[in-house]
Formats: structure tokens, sequence, C-alpha cells
């Protein structure tokens, strides 16, 4: 039987958090290690430029981005790691793709949507500051996943929308020009915790709540105490199910571990030492992958090394198939 295939793209905006390490890293790693499936990851630097147009912040996301997988621990031996931009054919694809995808599938793009929304609200035409990259967006990302005829696609539940429009590009492609690309399905793991920021929210980027994975371990501490909390003294019980500092822990805890927390919790441990706990648990999950991270960013060299061989594998897969897409459309050598 041949192997599953499961793709997933990071987009190269900003620095990883312990939101991504527990939402996407760390399950995508575990799943790589799977014998019956094949994993595509990639560095999506093209969709990098849709939110960010700071040459040198897409840059050193891109390498941070890439060393923080490296060290932890992705097999790229086993998993075909690359960047996006390495892979002409797909920006080729892309086109391609942008020649059968309706204009209207676009217009009830979420992304899309929200910034026309936010125009009207505030008074504005309803397409200033948007561009063509945001507008065609999920044609680059169907791109991305067609190119390599993915089976699965692991993302957030933001994303599923673009994974049904790819679905839908694919099928009117095979309809038109013959059967060439699996139809992908999202993969949304609802076990996968969707960690809490500083402030309680959704820890995200956007809202600035963030706990970076590889700081080092004297932030780390100080970023831990920032958790917001409550004004409940030492020996009061404690909520744990409301409780941020208990939702982290959770998500890097053995049961045991979680099960004893909530105890200390219900017998009022101070908040001090509940971050303190917390900390000394992340600090041992991460210590050692923080070094190598450290390692890698300071030999840049070898993770282009890694790159190119990632952007090899992923070629020969997706030279063939972009050949016989160009010779469905027409695009071939005249005889
Ligand atoms: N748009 C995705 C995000 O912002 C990243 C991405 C780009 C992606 N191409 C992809 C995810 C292809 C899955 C498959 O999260």
């Amino acid at each position: 039987m041949s192997k599953q295939r499961v793709l997933t793209g990071i987009t190269t905006t900003g620095t990883p958090h312990l939101g991504n390490y527990v939402g996407a890293i760390r399950p995508a790693i575990a799943a790589s290690e799977r014998a019956d499936v094949q994993s595509f990851y990639f560095l999506a630097d093209f969709h990098a430029l849709i939110k960010c147009h700071d040459p040198v912040l897409v840059h050193q996301s891109t390498r941070e981005i890439a060393a923080t997988w490296l060290a932890l621990g992705l097999d790229t031996d086993n998993a075909i790691f690359y960047r996006q931009s390495d892979v002409p054919e797909i920006p080729e694809l892309c086109w391609m793709l942008t020649c059968m995808a309706a204009k209207g599938l676009m217009n009830r793009a979420h992304a899309y949507k929200a910034s026309v929304d936010a125009n009207v609200a505030a008074g504005d035409d309803a397409d200033f500051g948007i561009t063509m990259g945001l507008y065609s967006y999920p044609i680059l990302m169907a791109a991305d996943i067609l190119m390599f005829n993915a089976n699965k696609v692991p993302v957030g539940k933001d994303q599923i929308q673009h994974i049904e429009m790819a679905r839908d590009i694919a099928a009117r492609f095979n309809h038109h020009y013959g059967e060439h690309f699996v139809l992908p399905e999202a993969l949304v793991d609802d076990n996968v915790a969707v960690l809490q920021g500083l402030d309680g929210r959704k820890m995200s980027k956007s809202y600035g709540n963030t706990i970076p994975l590889f700081l080092p371990e004297k932030q780390l501490k100080k970023s831990i105490n920032k958790i917001v909390t409550n004004l409940l003294e030492p020996g009061q019980p404690k909520d744990a199910d409301t409780s941020t500092v208990f939702q982290i822990w959770q998500a890097f805890a053995t049961p045991q571990q979680t099960a004893d927390m909530r105890q200390a919790f219900a017998d009022g441990i101070a908040w001090g030492e509940a971050k303190k706990q917390l900390f000394e648990l992340i600090n041992n999950q991460v210590g050692e992958a923080r070094e190598k991270y450290e390692a890698l960013l300071a030999n840049p060299a070898h993770i282009e090394e890694v790159l190119q061989v990632g952007a090899e594998k992923a070629r020969a897969h997706s030279k063939p198939l972009l050949e016989k897409v160009r010779a469905a459309v027409g695009i071939k050598k005249i005889h």
C-alpha cells in the first residue's frame, strides 16, 4: 500500500512560540515518525509576503522556523522538509490554477472578507490596503497542496475553508483537463491543545501575548511570571480549569503530573510556586532543543544545506507532475 501523504506549511512570519509548538510542531514531528505516512513540511515564505513587507523579518523568521523544526528533532531523512520558494514549480502551478479558480470563490475567503469588513467598519474604501496577494492567497495554498498530491493537510480550524477551496479548484481542473490532482482533506485534531497566552486569550502573535519557545532560561522564567492570575493568596484553593498556568502545565505534563497539579491547586498552591514549577517543567523539556537551536543559528550554512537537500527531494515530485500538467493545458514543445 502506498503511504498517506501528509502536507503542511508554516508561514515564515514571527518567532515560534509555545502555542505553535504544542498545537502544530510537536504533533507534526510525531506524525512524521509513522511508517505509513510520507510527510511534506515546508516553510511558506511566499505566503509570508502577504502579511509582511519587511525583508529582514521574513528572512529572520525563515531561519528561526527552520532551526526550530530541526532542533526539535524533525528527521529530514524521513520527512521532506523544504522551503516553498525553492520549488519553482509551485508558483507556476499557482498560475495554472489561478486560471481555473472562480473569482467568486475567492470573494468568499474569510481572510479577505475580514479585511473588507474592517475597511467598511472604519469607513474606508472596501479595497483599502488589500493586495492581490491576500486576495488570491487560497490559490497559492492550493498549489502547495496539489503539487504533491497530499491526502491530508493538518491545519487549524481557521484554515479548513482553504482546504475546501483547494478541493474545489482541483476538482474543476480535473474535470476539464483530466485526473491530475488528488482531492485533499483537512485534518483538524481536536485533541491538540490550543494554548492560552499571557493574558488568557489564545496564544497568538497578533495578540502580543506569546511565550517564545526558545527564550533563554532567565527570560523564559520572567515570561512565565507574567502570566495573568488572580489575587488569591497562598493557601486559598484555586480553580485549575480557569487558570492559564494550569492549562499550559497540562500541555507539557504527564497525566500523573496533571492530576498532582490539580490537587495542588485545590490545596491552595501559591501562584509563585505554580509558576516556578511550570518553568521547570517546560525548561526541562525544551532545554536540550534550545541548545541545538542556538548551535544551528550559529551555523546557518548547515540549515541552508538541509533545505537544499529537501528542495531536491521535493522537486523529484513536483517536476514530473508539473510536466504532465503543462502538457495537459497545451503548454509543450512544438512538434
Ligand atoms: N496558510 C497557512 C497558515 O497561515 C500556511 C500554509 C501555506 C499552508 N500553504 C499551506 C498550510 C499548505 C497547509 C497547506 O497557517
